[in-house]
């Protein structure tokens, strides 16, 4: 089987986050989800563990997320501490967007596999969802931070012990163009051993 690199790098090269407030409020149907979580589910994993855990917040759930994390937020952090503009983000966000996957780490029971290799293994899926995103022109953002990975995070997505919460990715369809991306030149981050 042949593949074409020339659009799998265009894919991979003009794959941009693009935030919920970027997003069009349109509804991205199920089945589109459907393939994003499944190619999600085709990354590599160490000994095979598929760690992945997904729970999927669409329509009126989420608005229940947003009032979850609105609660969470001021639950877990004093009061003076508070900073208006993170707490707007964190419960406009579900609003803006038409899904939001809740990203979930579940560690093999065995044990044999290192929490390292689990979590390596999950970046590769959401790498997946990222680029399934980009190829069918929709918007994707992952989000973590304290609270999207927190405990609270964690006992909803119902992962059992040696668990993690990884965040949150949010879906929709873009209401901008792509920004434009800047990465480091190969010379600054690679080092060749020739002989
Ligand atoms: C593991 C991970 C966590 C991230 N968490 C956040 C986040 O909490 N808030 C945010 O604004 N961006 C977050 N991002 C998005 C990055 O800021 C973004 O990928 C980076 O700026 C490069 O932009 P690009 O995705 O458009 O290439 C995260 C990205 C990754 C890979």
């Amino acid at each position: 089987m042949k593949f074409s690199v020339s659009e799998l790098s265009t894919i991979i090269r003009q794959r941009r986050t693009i935030y919920p407030k970027d997003h069009t409020g349109r509804a991205v149907h199920r089945e589109l989800i459907e393939q994003i979580l499944t190619n999600a589910t085709w990354a590599p994993s160490h000994g095979m563990t598929q760690p992945w855990r997904f729970h999927v917040f669409m329509g009126d759930a989420r608005e229940r997320l947003a009032l979850f994390l609105e609660q969470e937020y001021l639950r877990t952090t004093p009061a003076d501490k508070v900073m208006p503009r993170k707490l707007e983000n964190l419960v406009q966000r579900p609003r803006q967007s038409s899904a939001v996957v809740a990203i979930g780490m579940e560690r093999d029971p065995s044990g044999r596999i290192s929490e390292l290799d689990e979590l390596l293994a999950m970046g590769c899926a959401v790498q997946n969802m990222y680029l399934t995103c980009t190829a069918h022109g929709l918007a994707g953002f992952w989000a973590t931070g304290a609270i999207l990975t927190g405990d609270a995070m964690r006992n909803l997505l119902g992962l059992g012990e040696g668990g993690r919460a990884l965040g949150l990715f949010f879906i929709g369809y873009p209401a901008i163009e792509p920004p434009k991306g800047y990465r480091r030149p190969l010379d600054q981050v690679a080092v060749w051993h020739t002989e």
